[in-house]
């Protein structure tokens, strides 16, 4: 259990104590620019572990396949086993970041309907853009997978829209992961928290995600820690 069987820039992977099954614990290190960047940010395992759980279940009420089997304490969970699919699958409801820059479009723009947008999830690479013909060519998933994904990463972003809503936040883009289980099944893996969502203040758009830390605006996990407030007392 000490050694862990994948260590990432946010979290280490240990072998679970069930078959079948990993123990995910979330670390306190942040990483930006393709881990240019790098600071421990104390209580951030413990905060996005909070605000990710929350999330998940919240999800999974609401027919959302998860790889959340349950909370084993702070920073730590168990999930089941799944063979992650390499892509980064990124929806986004307003212009902002690489979004804005690419197309020269300012930050905050509404977008005329949402984007779905897929990259490579390899950071040798700079996790390029892919098309689903990219993808196909590639062999990374099949037609029905990609439409899988994508059929799943709209419902998170209509559930989580909602939700955040409610805790006064708006969700303006975000990213997830999806891994394919030994009966063939696509679940949703990794984190949602304000490490892979752009989170505005619903009324004066500050900024209370990752951003803060990508871009020195300061008291970083204040944000996150009232991120977790907020959603505490929507659900
Ligand atoms: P981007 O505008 O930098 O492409 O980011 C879009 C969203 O995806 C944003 O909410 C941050 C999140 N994201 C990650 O979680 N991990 C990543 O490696 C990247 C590039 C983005």
């Amino acid at each position: 259990m000490n050694t862990p069987i994948y260590e990432g820039k946010a979290k280490q992977i240990f072998a679970g104590t069930e078959p079948n099954t990993y123990l995910i614990r979330f670390k306190d290190d942040a990483t930006a620019g393709n881990g240019e960047k790098h600071a421990v940010l104390d209580n951030k395992g413990v905060l996005n572990a909070a605000i990710s759980n929350l999330i998940y279940r919240h999800l999974a009420q609401n027919g959302v396949p998860t790889h959340l089997i349950k909370v084993i304490g702070e920073t730590d969970i168990l999930v089941r086993a799944a063979k992650i699919i390499p892509l980064e699958v990124i929806v986004r409801n307003v212009a902002a970041g690489s979004f804005s820059k690419k197309y020269g479009v300012a930050e905050g723009s509404e977008l005329k309907s949402r984007v779905v947008e897929f990259s490579l999830k390899d950071d040798s690479l700079g996790d390029p853009m892919l098309s689903p013909s990219h993808i196909l060519a590639l062999g990374i998933a099949a037609e029905e997978e990609i439409f899988d994904v994508t059929v799943q990463a709209l419902k998170i972003n209509e559930l989580l829209t909602e939700l955040f809503a409610k805790a006064g936040i708006r969700l303006i883009d975000f990213k997830v992961e999806f891994g394919k289980t030994d009966d063939g099944n696509i679940i949703l893996c990794d984190e949602i928290s304000p490490d892979s969502c752009r989170l505005w203040d619903i009324n004066t758009n500050e900024k209370m995600d990752k951003d803060r830390f990508r871009r020195d605006l300061g008291n970083v996990m204040d944000y996150y820690a009232e991120v977790l407030r907020r959603l505490q007392a929507a659900i």
